[in-house]
């Protein structure tokens, strides 16, 4: 997607955007590689280590600060590693440009990483009226919600799930589905339970929570247009221009 949008501008090849694997046991070094680098502008940041990277950096955004995770990173002439996070307005802006509405909206978000906080923080900001944290691991949920609190004290943020609670927008922002053989996110019996079903894995595009939902006649929205919608102010951000 990026390298398409760059050959689009003319400046493919001035730029580049290439894969990198990097373990979590060697990412601080890599980090600490990147300073070194001085042909390197900025890299996207993805899965597991969006958390990690705002403690290994020099300086973060405000929202990078506020979401206590960094989804992209520039390196600027002086070897300073700079992150921000776009994960939540790139999620906001995809649900918009599809007709949906975040304003007002109750709204059920599983999980609790670095995708999902940026998300519970865009959707606070962008006027949801209430918002549900699961995840598989409570204490992550419970600090999310607190943190959520904290910054918009008006919210209504629970940890808190009822059988016969209903919701207008249910998020996936776990890794659950991007294996044939995950669990679903969110049960089909509580999939029942929700209007609009919005996933963040992108690979598949269609996974196994968006298939039932749609079984199911609900309004689904795949992870695509959150990554399409961030990607040009992603090489932005890196002086890709
Ligand atoms: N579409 C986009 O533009 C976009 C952008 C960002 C991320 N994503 C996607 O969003 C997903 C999450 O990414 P991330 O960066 O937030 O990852 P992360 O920080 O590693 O968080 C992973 C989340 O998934 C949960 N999880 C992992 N394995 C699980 C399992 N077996 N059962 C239940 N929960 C499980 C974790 O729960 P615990 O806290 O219990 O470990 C945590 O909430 C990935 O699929 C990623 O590709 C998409």
């Amino acid at each position: 997607m990026a390298n398409t949008l760059l050959g689009e501008r003319g400046i493919l090849g001035v730029f580049v955007m290439l894969p990198m694997q990097v373990s979590a046991e060697d990412f601080p070094t890599f980090i600490t590689g990147l300073r070194a680098l001085k042909n390197f502008g900025g890299a996207v940041v993805s899965m597991p280590h969006k958390i990690a990277t705002a403690n290994l950096i020099d300086e973060l955004t405000p929202e990078a600060r506020l979401v206590g995770a960094v989804n992209v990173i520039r390196r600027n002439g002086d070897g300073c590693l700079i992150g921000t996070m776009l994960d939540g307005e790139g999620f906001v802006s995809g649900l918009v440009a599809a007709g949906h509405c975040v304003k007002g909206a109750r709204i059920l978000l599983v999980g609790a990483g670095g995708a999902a906080s940026a998300i519970a923080f865009a959707l606070a900001k962008h006027g949801c009226a209430s918002l549900c944290i699961q995840n598989r691991t409570l204490d992550r949920a419970s600090a999310l919600s607190e943190r959520v609190r904290h910054a918009y004290p008006h919210l209504e943020v629970s940890t808190a799930i009822q059988a016969t609670s209903h919701y207008d927008i249910a998020v996936n922002g776990t890794s659950l589905g991007m294996k044939a053989d995950d669990d679903l996110p969110i049960s089909k019996s509580f999939i029942g339970c929700c209007d609009l079903i919005a996933d963040c894995v992108i690979a598949p595009e269609m996974t196994k929570l968006l298939q039932e939902a749609a079984n199911q006649g609900k309004a689904i929205q795949t992870g695509v247009p959150m990554l399409a919608a961030q990607m040009a102010l992603m090489l932005a951000f890196m002086g890709a221009e």
